[in-house]
């Protein structure tokens, strides 16, 4: 029998991080602001069907159980009481085949990271991302990574923030961001998304490999795209 009762519990034993709600630490990273155009975003996901965030697959469970088993993280939704009522989420990503706007590629250009894809998220009101860590499956798959430290996520706010719009990355709590501020955090770094509030909340990523020009790495913090 498998030693660890849950993925979370699997995480700790790596001590990968403090894994204490109480500890004052700096665990997400303000990367800087994007500023230009983003005209007409709304449309890229019009033709999407909504999507929830806890969605096991059977096959999954034939799977090992490490850190890229997607299904063993959304059991700890599923025992927290998450339901795919209230996990909903409207999302487009850099593999099917609803067309980014032209200003999304330009960020990917100008992030510095490299082989990027993208994906688009739209949250509408009382659903939530719940506490989880990603596996950047997509790029791990298609560049064969084995240091995933050298993967990058930025995630980038695409409108002003509003009432009950709220990011978490490890202990930090993030809120009130402009349009086209952007944070990072490092590979394993757990984090949530959700929204609270009364507007629908839209994101978009931007995921790749670090390069020494990645925009994290630089004293800039303004970005004119
Ligand atoms: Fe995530």
């Amino acid at each position: 029998m498998f030693k660890f009762d849950s993925q979370l519990e699997y995480k700790k034993s790596l001590q990968d991080w403090h894994y204490d709600p109480q500890i004052e630490s700096q665990d997400g990273q303000y990367v800087g602001r994007f500023v230009g155009d983003f005209d007409n975003f709304k449309v890229a996901t019009e033709q999407v069907e909504e999507g929830h965030a806890v969605d096991i697959y059977p096959e999954d469970y034939d799977k090992p159980l490490d850190e890229f088993n997607l299904s063993w993280g959304k059991e700890l939704y599923v025992a927290a009481g998450y339901t795919e009522h209230n996990t909903r989420r409207f999302q487009i990503t850099s593999t099917n085949d609803h067309k980014f706007p032209e200003f999304c590629h330009r960020i990917a250009e100008i992030s510095g990271l490299s082989n990027c894809s993208l994906a688009m998220i739209r949250q509408r009101p009382g659903n939530v991302v719940p506490w989880h860590f990603d596996t950047y499956k997509m790029i791990r798959d298609s560049q064969n990574i084995s240091d995933l430290t050298t993967v990058r996520r930025y995630l980038m706010f695409l409108e002003d923030w509003h009432w009950g719009h709220m990011v978490q990355i490890g202990n930090n709590v993030v809120t009130n961001w402009k349009r086209g501020d952007t944070y990072t955090w490092p590979y394993g770094m757990y984090h949530l998304s959700c929204n609270a509030g009364i507007a629908d909340k839209w994101t978009l990523q931007v995921t790749g490999i670090t390069t020494p020009d990645s925009l994290h790495l630089l004293e800039e913090k303004e970005f004119i795209i």
